[in-house]
């Protein structure tokens, strides 16, 4: 992805306030850089961006010592005057088909299960031996499985940056 950081920030705080750095997310991929080939813009034909999506490097560290890599997803941000417009969706449609062809990790994120379930799948159905490093609500805790990898089965954890 083509984008600056204050671009980023821009549409991150018109979406989520300036609050949003004390999110259990921020905490769940500390220290991680996004990964540009699972992270994405919206612009308009005048090159503002409208909307970001990021993907980060993230783990699953079991209670039996095991770590299993997952892809978070989100910040999913899209500027207030332009939501409930296609672009969220558009984003995320991209999203699923790359990783779909190229992900070696199953993928996870923090968000409205009417949304992320709807139209992608994201279930808390198998999330619920997760924790995180603060607040989550469980029925936001979202995991979609990547086809064509081996099927993450229910496992209890700590959900950390990447370690390896
Ligand atoms: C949530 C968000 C990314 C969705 O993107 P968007 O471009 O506004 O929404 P879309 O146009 O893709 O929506 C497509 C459909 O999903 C619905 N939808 C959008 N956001 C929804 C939500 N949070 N819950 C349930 N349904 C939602 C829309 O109403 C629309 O429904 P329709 O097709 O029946 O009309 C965007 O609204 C946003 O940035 N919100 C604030 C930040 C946020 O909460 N991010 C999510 C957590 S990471």
């Amino acid at each position: 992805m083509s984008l600056e950081n204050h671009e980023i920030e821009a549409v991150l705080d018109a979406a989520f306030g300036p609050d949003r750095h004390r999110r259990t997310a921020y905490a769940i991929r500390k220290g991680m850089l996004w990964l540009p080939e699972y992270s994405y813009a919206a612009r308009d034909d005048a090159g503002n961006v409208l909307g970001v999506l990021q993907s980060w490097p993230v783990e699953l560290r079991s209670d039996d010592g095991t770590a299993t890599p997952l892809i978070m997803v989100g910040p999913v941000a899209v500027v207030p005057s332009d939501q409930k417009n296609g672009i969220g969706k558009a984003m995320m449609d991209r999203l699923v088909a790359d990783t779909d062809l190229s992900a070696k990790a199953h993928l996870m994120m923090i968000g409205d299960p009417e949304y992320y379930g709807r139209f992608w799948r994201f279930l808390a159905d198998d999330t619920s031996g997760w924790r995180a490093p603060g607040p989550v609500d469980p029925r936001r805790l979202l995991m979609r499985q990547v086809p064509g990898i081996e099927p993450l089965p229910r496992l209890s954890g700590m959900l950390a940056p990447r370690s390896a």
